[in-house]
């Protein structure tokens, strides 16, 4: 079997780029290791970025998100009691969608399945072979047993932070950033209705907890804890007693229901440099990893491929590297602002339990100087909403 691009990862950067590809006329194959009923059922964040936003409209996959998904125009920052709005058009004239990463899913496995796609679930044993050559291959194993060598032009590696690709480049020829944070986040989904039009960021002297949401009857909630924390030991009541404490107040008052799911979730940076090994080219987490506070993950892994996207097509159909070249640079800048704006959420809202007296309360003069002066504000919403992607034709 051959094609032009072998696509390693159906989440939403391989996913994605497969679909990107097939308006440009270039073909794909996207194998995954899982079954797509776990892809379409796994919980994972739900902010999209305007970027995010327009380029699933703009590429025929909007329907949903736009009836279903919810325009969030704004984030309260909550601390001491008392919440503060960040306005994003006024500050940005962006905004941000709310639509689970799960059904943007499914709505990129349905387009692809309605093009024709070619999209293999449930295979094994991956390994992708003669990347320093121009022609490389992927060898995997078929849902039904079979044996299969996929020939290609190009590889590209959206297997995420535990995959395959990324170890595909040698030690020496790759620098890898890592960051460990000295904290998880206690996830739950519980059939409520919101308890806030939008989504709440609260600090407190307990920690952190966020506030989201996915439909009408069933909320998302966050709050800071230990990462080897076990939340099987956890009751429901307790669940709701640290979240009440952390963030009713002064009027606010969380709406609760039964907890339906629970999980922690580990906090780490990390980032591969290159993002490339000859054919081999790594996308969202497979060649970066960000704490989810902010949900930069599913859109950094958009951006990518919009850029990559556009440097295939310059390869396949003008027979130029050069875009192929670059798309490391690119795509790396916004990593790091990336990794800056979820490193900073993180430590602006976090409780550390190593701070002293000085640093507690200058964490409270940081949330003061963010929420309360338009340059502040500004910087926040610029991030959360996100930047430009980069064009590069
Ligand atoms: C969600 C997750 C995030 O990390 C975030 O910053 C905002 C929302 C979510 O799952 O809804």
């Amino acid at each position: 079997t051959s094609t032009q691009v072998a696509v390693v990862g159906a989440g939403p950067a391989g996913l994605m780029l497969s679909h990107l590809l097939s308006l440009s006329g270039i073909d794909s194959v996207v194998i995954d290791l899982r079954e797509r009923a776990d892809i379409e059922a796994t919980i994972r964040a739900g902010i999209l970025e305007q970027g995010t936003v327009d380029l699933m409209t703009g590429t025929g996959v909007g329907e949903r998100l736009l009836a279903e998904g919810q325009r969030h125009e704004g984030i309260a920052i909550r601390s001491r009691g008392e919440s503060r709005r960040i306005d994003f058009p006024a500050l940005t004239g962006r905004a941000v969608h709310l639509y689970p990463q799960h059904e943007v899913l499914k709505d990129l496995i349905a387009a692809r399945l309605a093009a024709g796609g070619d999209v293999r679930f449930g295979v094994s044993d991956v390994s992708v072979h003669d990347v320093t050559t121009d022609t490389p291959a992927v060898r995997f194993t078929e849902a039904d047993g079979t044996r299969v060598e996929l020939s290609c032009a190009v590889i590209v590696g959206c297997d995420g932070s535990q995959g395959v690709t990324r170890t595909a480049i040698p030690a020496h020829a790759r620098t890898d950033y890592f960051h460990a944070y000295p904290h998880g986040w206690f996830g739950i989904l519980t059939e409520a209705p919101p308890s806030s039009e939008e989504l709440v960021y609260a600090h407190s002297d307990r920690g952190f907890a966020l506030i989201s949401s996915r439909t009408p009857t069933v909320q998302r909630m966050y709050f800071q804890c230990d990462p080897a924390e076990d939340a099987a030991a956890w009751s429901d009541e307790r669940v709701w007693a640290e979240l009440r404490a952390r963030v009713n107040g002064n009027g606010f008052e969380l709406e609760e229901g039964p907890i339906i799911q629970r999980g922690v979730i580990p906090m780490r940076s990390y980032v591969v440099d290159p993002m490339r090994h000859g054919r081999l080219f790594l996308a969202g987490d497979a060649a970066h990893t960000v704490p989810p506070t902010g949900a930069k993950g599913l859109n950094l892994a958009a951006a990518d491929i919009a850029v990559l996207c556009q440097a295939l097509e310059r390869f396949f159909h003008q027979g130029s590297a050069d875009l192929l070249e670059s798309y490391g640079r690119t795509a790396s800048d916004r990593v790091w602002r990336a990794q800056h704006f979820s490193w900073w959420m993180t430590s602006m809202l976090h409780t550390d339990t190593d701070a002293d007296a000085f640093g507690r309360r200058r964490q409270l003069g940081e949330i003061d100087q963010v929420t309360e002066s338009v340059a502040g504000s500004t910087f926040l919403a610029e991030a959360y909403t996100g930047w430009p992607i980069a064009h590069t034709n």
